[in-house]
């Protein structure tokens, strides 16, 4: 076990991108992966047990136990010394916190200036989706203005040939709404709240949502709850939006008299709560199948389209995973994990 685990450790070191120097306490080579061979021109059996004591920065780094950032390559190792990029030192202890020693870590120019433009990228996409958010609720505001005199409209123009207009005015109001309802769930404040919660909490709050329009659906939900469900790290209102979504694409694939199973589990072994939930409903076929997740993906009339996309999200960002299984006529499984603290 340990061996396997010492050539993964390995593996990973010599595939990095970044080059990686480790002295031990005595100041002699350790570790010298490749990324530090291609930067140097050294090979690493030239290297390892060779001493580097003091004055170099690296030892000086057990001695005095500071670690150092942002230093040029040539002051850890000379033979860098028109490298460009930056380089780090730090202190490795044991499991007791003795040090046993030192390793520098070594960032090419060209690296480090992608990893500078990926966090401006995130930062700008961050800012982005904020302005949209406060935007797309901006909207709304002249939204019920303009639905509010349509309404007006509407009573005039009641038996004209141009009430139809304002119905179908009407009727696009009410779906930009739900768009916007919808883009809003996924840019709430408070996006990655995380704190312990029950899952059989949430579930049994969801369902009571939903019990009045099921009833008025004549719509059956079968609930099977586990009771020895531990309770997750997760944001709550986010993961009861998931099981709404869920719940609304079960109801909406179901006619009169249909059925929904719901069932909750824990799997001991793999550590994630299980949630179950299948409907009888129309199922999908392939195409659905494959675009589900999709943003504005919808087979519905009046559907957005968010529903999945925004379920995947949230999944993703408590590190879970849905799995679907359905068929056209023979209706729909969907399947959460959510792996517990
Ligand atoms: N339980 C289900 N049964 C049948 N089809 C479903 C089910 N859940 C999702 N779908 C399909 O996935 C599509 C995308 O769902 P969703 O993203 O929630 O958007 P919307 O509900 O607005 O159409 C739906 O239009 C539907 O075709
Ligand atoms: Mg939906």
């Amino acid at each position: 076990m340990v061996e396997i685990a010492e050539s993964w450790s390995g593996l990973v070191i010599d595939h990095l991108n970044i080059g990686l120097l480790m002295i031990d306490r005595e100041g002699q080579i350790c570790l010298f992966n490749r990324a530090l061979s291609r930067m140097t021109g050294l090979k690493e059996d030239e290297v390892l047990g060779q001493s580097l004591r003091s004055p170099n920065i690296l030892f000086q780094t057990i001695i005095t136990g500071r670690e150092f950032q942002n230093l040029s390559p040539g002051a850890v190792l000379p033979v860098m010394g028109s490298c460009n990029g930056s380089t780090s030192t730090h202190i490795i202890r044991n499991k007791s916190g003795v040090t046993v020693g030192a390793i520098a870590v070594f960032i090419p120019a060209g690296r480090q200036q992608e990893l500078k433009d990926a966090v401006i990228k995130a930062e700008k996409l961050a800012i982005l989706g904020q302005m949209a958010a406060e935007m797309v609720h901006e909207i709304r505001n002249p939204l019920t203005v303009i639905g509010g005199f349509m309404k007006l409209l509407q009573q005039d123009l009641k038996g004209t040939p141009k009430e139809e207009y304002v119905t179908i005015i009407l009727a696009e109001l009410k779906h930009v709404n739900r768009l916007i309802s919808d883009f809003l769930q996924l840019s709430k404040p408070g996006y990655s709240k995380r704190t312990q919660c029950s899952v059989t909490k949430i579930i049994t709050e969801v369902a009571m949502l939903v019990e009045n329009e099921a009833s008025l659906r004549k719509l059956d939900i079968d609930l099977d709850i586990a009771t020895d469900i531990p309770d997750i790290l997760g944001d709550s209102d986010q993961l009861k939006q998931v099981f709404l979504n869920i719940f609304k694409n079960a109801f909406d694939a179901l006619a009169c008299g249909g059925k929904i199973f719901l069932q909750t589990s824990w799997n001991r072994h793999e550590k994630f709560v299980q949630v179950i939930i299948r409907d009888t409903g129309t199922g999908m076929d392939e195409q659905t199948m494959v675009s589900m997740f999709d943003p504005f993906f919808t087979t519905k009339e009046s559907g957005t389209g968010l529903g999945m996309f925004i379920i995947k999200k949230i999944i993703d960002n408590h590190g879970g995973r849905i799995e679907i299984q359905s068929k056209p006529g023979k209706g729909t499984i969907v399947t959460v994990f959510l792996p517990a603290n």
